[in-house]
């Protein structure tokens, strides 16, 4: 029996990873965030000391990574080497190291099993970036989720207060990192072609799952 996977993919701050518990709740399913495997990868890198860029330590680093999700209350808690790191993967230079290392070949091809081996046996909600484009083409529903740059950066500082000095910031960091997510060469940031496209500018959490279960529940 095959699962049945809905995607959620978009840019930094449109509200992805609120938008995809509330609806992994509502149908009763789990919820998969693929940036916390990218920001997983980031964190190691940094407390390893490893040399990223050069190939051959990213390949032995890669190979030495064991990075899974377990379920912890329920929902999914991400482990490295059996160590809980969810507390270390949120700020703001992990965020930023993960768009980077993210666009290494390397990188993508070492986090595709896990992410589809959750597949292989459950109903999900994925989030990230290449969800219905590369990781889950075949998914039954898929949707972009996006939104102004200045609402996004509004969001995200507004979760965030202590950890970051100011708006302006929040908002460059979001613009580069839209920058280097959008424009890699392999499974960049960009809309599936079948993905259903909302735009949550206006719109508040509640009223984009309803328009998504509006759409998953259609008989
Ligand atoms: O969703 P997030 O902000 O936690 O993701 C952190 C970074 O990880 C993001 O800037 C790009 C990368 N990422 C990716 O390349 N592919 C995914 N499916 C998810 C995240």
């Amino acid at each position: 029996m095959t699962s049945k996977i809905i995607t959620i993919d978009g840019p930094a701050g449109a509200g992805k990873t609120t938008i995809s518990k509330l609806l992994s709740q509502k149908l009763g399913i789990i919820y998969v965030d693929t940036g916390a495997l990218y920001r997983g990868v980031a964190f190691e890198i940094k407390e390893q000391n490893i040399n990223w860029k050069n190939g051959s330590d990213l390949e032995i680093f890669l190979k030495s990574l064991d990075l899974n999700f377990i379920m912890k209350n329920n929902s999914l808690v991400l482990m490295s080497s059996g160590r809980d790191i969810s507390d270390f993967i949120r700020t703001p230079e992990i965020s930023m190291l993960a768009s980077l290392t993210s666009a290494k070949p390397l990188v993508r091809t070492a986090l595709l099993d896990i992410q589809r081996k959750i597949a292989e046996k459950q109903d999900a909600v994925f989030e990230g970036r290449d969800m219905g484009t590369v990781v889950f083409p075949e998914a039954e529903y898929k949707f972009y989720l996006f939104a102004d740059l200045t609402v996004r950066a509004k969001r995200r500082f507004d979760e965030m207060p202590e950890a970051v000095k100011d708006v302006n910031s929040v908002e460059q960091e979001m613009q580069t990192r839209d920058n280097n997510d959008s424009q890699r060469q392999i499974a960049p940031l960009k809309p599936a072609r079948d993905a259903i496209q909302i735009d949550s500018t206006f719109l508040n959490i509640e009223q984009v799952v309803e328009k998504m279960l509006k759409i998953i529940e259609k008989p």
